[in-house]
């Protein structure tokens, strides 16, 4: 089911999201809805707390920003933990479904040593290069409260706060159903 993407504003967006029950049997309802909304709104990712559900879970499928050659990268993600972080930090233009508009160079780790719960429950453990561990990193931040924006400088900060004085007021046109204010 396609569910209204939560916009910047809201304070479920802010919130440390809680571990997901592996066992729970509302999981792939919450894991089908993640896909529906995610794939609805063009994007290649997106975190539960978005779709107004505060849980450690999130989707990515990379294949739109990938080279050709890549191998495609497409998956659920439960309960995840970055357990490296290379100290060479890269540039580069995010974006975020909860951010209608707003896009910024944003420096992160180049590669990444993760562990996260799959759709079936098993332990993976990988590790992630390129897009895919800016996308990781992206949606990973969703689950502890935090945003792309929080990575900026006081000066870009300063820029952008009428952008985000639209959107949190509602005044922004998304191409995806939005909900403000959760
Ligand atoms: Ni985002």
């Amino acid at each position: 089911m396609i569910r209204p993407i939560v916009l910047y504003g809201s304070p479920i967006l802010r919130q440390k999201a809680a571990p997901v029950d592996l066992a729970d049997p509302a999981l792939p309802q919450l894991i089908e809805d993640l896909w529906d909304t995610m794939y609805n709104a063009e994007g290649v990712g997106l975190a539960a707390p978005q779709i107004g559900v505060s849980k450690q879970a999130f989707v990515i499928d990379a294949k739109a920003l990938q080279e050709p050659d890549e191998p495609p990268f497409r998956g659920v993600f439960l309960n995840p933990k970055i357990l490296q972080a290379e100290p060479a930090c890269v540039p580069h233009e995010e974006g975020c479904l909860s951010l209608p508009g707003l896009r910024e160079r944003i420096y992160r780790p180049a590669a990444i040593t993760v562990a996260y719960y799959d759709e079936k429950g098993q332990l993976q453990e990988k590790k992630l290069s390129g897009i895919v561990a800016r996308i990781f990193q992206h949606e990973y931040d969703h689950l502890l409260g935090q945003l792309f924006i929080d990575y900026l400088s006081p000066l870009k900060k300063q820029l952008i706060r009428p952008k985000l004085r639209e959107i949190q007021q509602g005044l922004i046109e998304a191409a995806y159903p939005t909900l403000y204010a959760v």
